[in-house]
């Protein structure tokens, strides 16, 4: 990644329904990252926003008896709404609908005409009207499509396969731009065959929503066309030159991997063809699993998290959702499991130690922070784990192991909490005063110092710690605690819940 400079994007969500949890998800883990790299000083760009164009949205639209744009006009609030709700930070919001977007693509689809890279041809196929699209030899023989005819269409193609060989050597030269490394062998696998030219038009008689190809005004062009180029679209491509150099390359394309063959062969065959450099990083995390199948819109299965914020706060969902999904790995969304972590993270170990911290100081030292004074080799063991936290954090985020880098936190927690027991400042306080004050004032700093490393996962509820211990823009290095200053009197971070009752299936 180039120092100094953060461009990060989540995929554009289709409007066909209202956002899930795998949506907040992945816009929750690019603002965790946005805001680590702001806090670390670098210029970030966060992109978000919405794919309204193609079948799946007519379809919806369709359905609600409503024009395409204003089903697309009715849901976008939605999905701002939910953001705002869950304190995304986002730099840019972008609509394909946008006429900034359209003239991007028309101005695409012209040049990669011009240089000779999108061609005219007959294809023929097994359509499903049912379906409204074309579907495989496999699926034709399943015999579960109805209304299937074999369709002969005129379509344009864009020269995909040209590019084959230099994708397969820039995947080959940068081990880290298909990320992890098991999707990265997928594509490599996937490149193995053939690659096919890939048909980019769509008949206005068949499917009208969408953009109108520049050469031909019978057709639009194919959803993920239109919708890859946002990225560019964005950060002002032939719009504003000088904006657009800043932060092209993008640094990292946060994805799913359901759709990591459009992120990882269509869109760089396309920059090739446009003559771009290519994404520095294409990461594609798992799923969130509803038993053993993945939560999805056409599936039915999905959570709202509007309910959960509601039940238990922005910050909780936040945590939970980027704590408790193993980096590139799927998840299992439970409500036991979402309880458990809420309870022992959140309570136990991080609530209790501000409560047991501010009780203390309240009790013995008039509410106020007492000196460091004299630290022993117990004091001088919390305070190197608390300077080893910090530069582990740095690695670990530009790693992007965000669920990593929050299990360090805790353990640090953890470790404050035990020490805090082993010690028994409230003891102490009776015989030595001096030194049950820099046993508390070694917990406050390193509760600060975790307290900072969570920021960027819970704004709110770290905002208030820091407001309780007067630190509010502090920097995570020893000793920013100030000595004398008055604790803010403060409500449970995160009262406890009750287990929820055994689930009856
Ligand atoms: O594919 N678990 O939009 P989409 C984790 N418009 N993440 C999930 C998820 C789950 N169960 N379900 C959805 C599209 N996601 C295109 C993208 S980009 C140029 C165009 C997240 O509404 C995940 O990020 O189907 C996934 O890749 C994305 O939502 C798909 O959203
Ligand atoms: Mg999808």
């Amino acid at each position: 990644m180039t120092p100094g400079r953060f461009y990060i994007t989540t995929p554009i969500y289709y409007v066909n329904d209202k956002p899930h949890i795998g949506h907040a998800y992945t816009t929750i883990l690019a603002d965790c990252l946005a805001r680590y790299h702001r806090s670390a000083g670098d210029e970030t760009f966060f992109l978000t926003g919405l794919d309204e164009h193609g079948q799946k949205v007519q379809q919806a639209a369709q359905k609600r008896g409503l024009a395409p744009l204003d089903h697309c006009d009715d849901l976008a609030p939605r999905f701002l709404g939910l953001w705002k709700k869950l304190g995304i930070e986002f730099d840019d919001f972008i609509r394909t609908t946008q006429e900034r977007h359209v003239a991007v693509v028309q101005k695409v689809l012209q040049q990669v005409y011009d240089a000779g890279d999108i061609y005219v041809s007959e294809y023929t196929g097994w359509y499903s009207v049912a379906e409204e699209r074309f579907i495989t030899e496999t699926e034709l023989s399943s015999g579960q499509f109805r209304d299937v005819k074999e369709l002969k269409e005129r379509n344009w193609f864009f020269r995909m396969g040209k590019y084959q060989q230099p994708l397969l050597e820039h995947i080959e030269k940068n081990p880290d731009f298909i990320r992890p490394v098991h999707r990265r062998n997928e594509v490599l696998g996937f490149l193995r065959q053939p690659l096919g030219d890939l048909c980019i038009s769509r008949p206005k008689a068949r499917m009208s929503w969408g953009i109108e190809l520049p050469f031909d005004q019978e057709y639009v062009t194919y959803v993920w066309f239109d919708a890859l180029l946002n990225y560019i679209t964005a950060p002002g491509f032939g719009a504003e030159e000088t904006r657009f150099k800043k932060w092209w390359p993008a640094s990292i394309h946060l994805i799913g991997k359901d759709i990591l063959t459009t992120h990882a062969v269509y869109w760089p065959t396309m920059l090739f063809a446009i003559g771009l450099p290519l994404p520095q990083m294409i990461f594609a995390h798992g799923w969130w699993l509803i038993g053993d199948t993945k939560m999805s819109k056409s599936l039915g299965n999905v959570i709202n998290p509007l309910d959960l914020i509601d039940e238990y706060g922005v910050d909780a969902v936040r945590y939970y959702l980027m704590r408790e999904m193993i980096l590139g790995q799927d998840a299992n969304f439970t409500m036991e499991s979402f309880i458990k972590r809420y309870n022992s993270d959140l309570a136990n170990d991080f609530g209790n130690l501000l409560n047991r911290i501010s009780g203390l100081i309240g009790k013995n030292f008039e509410g106020c922070v007492p000196s460091p004074g004299e630290p022993t080799a117990d004091e001088k063991d919390i305070q190197n784990a608390a300077n080893m936290l910090n530069n582990k954090i740095h690695g670990l985020i530009r790693e992007l192991r965000l669920d990593e880098a929050i299990e360090q936190v805790l353990q640090l927690v953890r470790k404050v909490n035990k020490y805090l027991e082993h010690k028994a400042p409230w003891k102490v306080a009776k015989t030595d005063l001096a030194y049950a004050g820099t046993i508390l004032y070694t917990a406050g700093e390193a509760l600060r110092v975790s307290t900072i490393h969570l920021s960027a996962v819970m704004p709110q509820k770290t905002k208030t710690v820091l407001e309780v211990l007067s630190a509010v823009g502090s920097s995570p290095a020893w000793g920013g605690l100030a000595p004398g200053v008055k604790l803010k009197s403060h409500e449970a971070l995160f009262p406890r819940l009750d287990p929820p009752p055994p689930s009856k299936c």
